[in-house]
C-alpha cells in the first residue's frame, strides 16, 4: 500500500517502525526524557500537552512519576503504541499543524525530535500552535538536532544515518532544516517567548530548549 497523504502529511511513514522505535532509540533518547521529567518536577506543570506524540513514551514516563498529560499525533501506527503496556499514554489521533485545542490550555507544551522531518512551513506551523496554546507564563519545550562545530564528528555521522534510513521526504526535510539553521532559524520571529533554559545532549548534536511564554 502506498503512503497515504493528508494535506503534506504522510500518515504512514511510522506504520513499520512504531513498534521497533522505542527499542531501538531508547540508550539514545532516555537521558532527554528523564530530563524533561526533571524540569516538569521543577516547574511544577499542571497541565501538559505533547505534540507529536508517537509512542507516547515520554507521557508514559511522566505518568510513572505521577504526571498526568495528553497527546496528538497522526500515525495509527504510533498511537496504536501509544495506547499499549502498563503505563497507557493518553494519545488522539490531530494534526499539529492546526489543534483543536483552545489558547492557552496547557502550562507546558512539548514536541521532540518532530520539527526538523517537516517542511518548513509545516515546522514553523507547529510552533505558532504550541505557542498558541500555551498558557501565558507557561512554557514550550522543544527538543531536536542542533548540528553545530561543537557537534562530534560521531554524533554527526549517527544523526546523518538515523535520518537517511528514514529516508524520502523526512530526510530531504531534514537536510534542509540543517542547511537553514536548525532550530535558530525556526524560531527566529516567533514572539512573546524568552528562554529559560537550554539543555544539550548527545555530545551537542541534541538540544533541549525551554522557551516561556509571556504575559501580555
Ligand atoms: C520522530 S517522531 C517523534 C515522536 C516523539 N515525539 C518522540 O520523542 O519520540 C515524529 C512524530 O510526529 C508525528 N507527526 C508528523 N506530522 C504530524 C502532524 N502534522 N501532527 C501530529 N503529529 C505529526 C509522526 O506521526 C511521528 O509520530
Amino acid at each position: 500500500m502506498g503512503k497515504i497523504v493528508k494535506g503534506n502529511t504522510k500518515m504512514e511513514e511510522y506504520k513499520y517502525s512504531a513498534k521497533f522505535y522505542d527499542p531501538l532509540l531508547f540508550p539514545f533518547i532516555r537521558p532527554i526524557r528523564n530530563k524533561v521529567i526533571a524540569l516538569v518536577k521543577q516547574y511544577h506543570y499542571k497541565s501538559i500537552l505533547d505534540v507529536c506524540c508517537g509512542t507516547g513514551d515520554q507521557l508514559k514516563l511522566l505518568k510513572q512519576h505521577g504526571f498526568d498529560g495528553e497527546g496528538i499525533d497522526l500515525s495509527d501506527a504510533m498511537l496504536s503504541v501509544a495506547g499499549k503496556g502498563e503505563h497507557k499514554a493518553d494519545c488522539i489521533h490531530q494534526d499539529a499543524t492546526q489543534m483543536h485545542y483552545e489558547n492557552a490550555k496547557f502550562d507546558l507544551v512539548m514536541t521532540a525530535f518532530s520539527l526538523h522531518e517537516k517542511s518548513h512551513a509545516s515546522a514553523r506551523k507547529i510552533v505558532e500552535e504550541m505557542v498558541r496554546v500555551t498558557s501565558e507564563g507557561g512554557d514550550i519545550l522543544i527538543v531536536d538536532y542542533e548540528l553545530s562545530e561543537k557537534t562530534s564528528t560521531l554524533s554527526k555521522i549517527l544523526i546523518y544515518f538515523i535520518e537517511w534510513l528514514a529516508g524520502g521526504e523526512h530526510y530531504r526535510n531534514f537536510k534542509s532544516y540543517v542547511k537553514k539553521g536548525g532550530l535558530p532559524e525556526l524560531l527566529s520571529g516567533i514572539t512573546l517567548t524568552t528562554e529559560v533554559e537550554r539543555h544539550y545532549f548527545g555530545k551537542y548534536g541534541i538540544v533541549l530548549l525551554l522557551l516561556r511564554k509571556e504575559k501580555v
